[in-house]
């Protein structure tokens, strides 16, 4: 069976973390939103948290309203964060654990542990007609209830892999990968689909492409980071061409 096209979703929080830098509107997400999309993306992701630390609500609005192709809203279950993400109708809501003192993302949610709270929420963004992604890690006991709680969708976490192949920990990235290659199976095989996203860079981003089950990935930090050297367009085709280098070995 020939492996489904793989999305690239960009995600645009650090440009919006330059900007309140210094307070004002420049750089502004919602062109490199624009240019990313140009330049061959076929989503945009933002996370608005809590702390508001990078992407505002009004950025949000204006990424809805201005690009052509489907916003991923990334937020915590929260009662705010509901209210908000109803009233901006993105195409998707990814589901992510948020910690105030973390620096970015540092686990997967745990369906698990907070089921309860879960289902419910789940269910009123399904009602509203938004589509609902699980940032998980690729742990079987999550998958499975991510297949319970009627998602559609798992985001797989890869930022353990990531940071062991960075570091050069060969036998914890080997771990880390065998994880995800274990999960995107069994994710799919339970009618999921399958998303991967956090820390990926060129080579990451080259390797997990060749996994037929997954059907997006989500990148922004080192895209962002490379934008600075080679322009956001060039970084979203180089990351375009590794996807596809890839995804020819699936
Ligand atoms: N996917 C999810 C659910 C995330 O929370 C993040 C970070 O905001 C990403 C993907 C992108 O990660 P990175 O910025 O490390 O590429």
């Amino acid at each position: 069976m020939p492996a489904s096209p793989l999305r690239l979703g960009v995600n645009v929080d650090h440009v919006a973390t330059l900007r309140n830098a210094r307070s004002g509107a420049r750089p502004d997400p919602v062109r490199a939103a624009l240019l990313a999309i140009e330049a061959g993306a076929d989503g945009i992701t933002a996370h608005l948290r809590e702390d508001r630390r990078h992407i505002r609500d009004a950025d949000m609005a204006r990424l809805k309203a201005e690009i052509s192709k489907p916003l991923n809203f990334e937020m915590a279950a929260t009662e705010d964060m509901l209210r908000i993400s109803l009233a901006t109708r993105p195409h998707a809501v990814c589901l992510v654990p948020e910690r105030r003192e973390e620096l970015t993302t540092e686990g997967g949610l745990d369906v698990v542990g907070q089921h309860n709270a879960l289902a419910p929420f789940i269910a009123k963004l399904t009602d509203g007609g938004i589509r609902v992604s699980l940032f998980i890690a690729a742990d079987v006991r999550q998958i499975e209830m991510a297949a319970k709680l009627r998602a559609p969708v798992v985001e797989l976490h890869t930022g353990a892999w990531c940071d062991a192949v960075v570091d050069g920990h060969a036998e914890k990235a080997e771990a880390e990968w065998q994880r995800i290659v274990t999960g995107a199976r069994l994710a799919k095989a339970a009618g999921l689909e399958v998303h991967a996203g956090h820390g990926l860079d060129y080579a990451t981003a080259e390797t997990i492409s060749a996994l037929p089950e997954l059907a997006e990935l989500n990148i922004g930090y080192f895209m962002i980071g490379e934008a600075i050297f080679v322009g956001l367009a060039e970084t979203v085709k180089a990351m375009r061409a590794a996807m596809n280098r890839g995804r020819s070995r699936a």
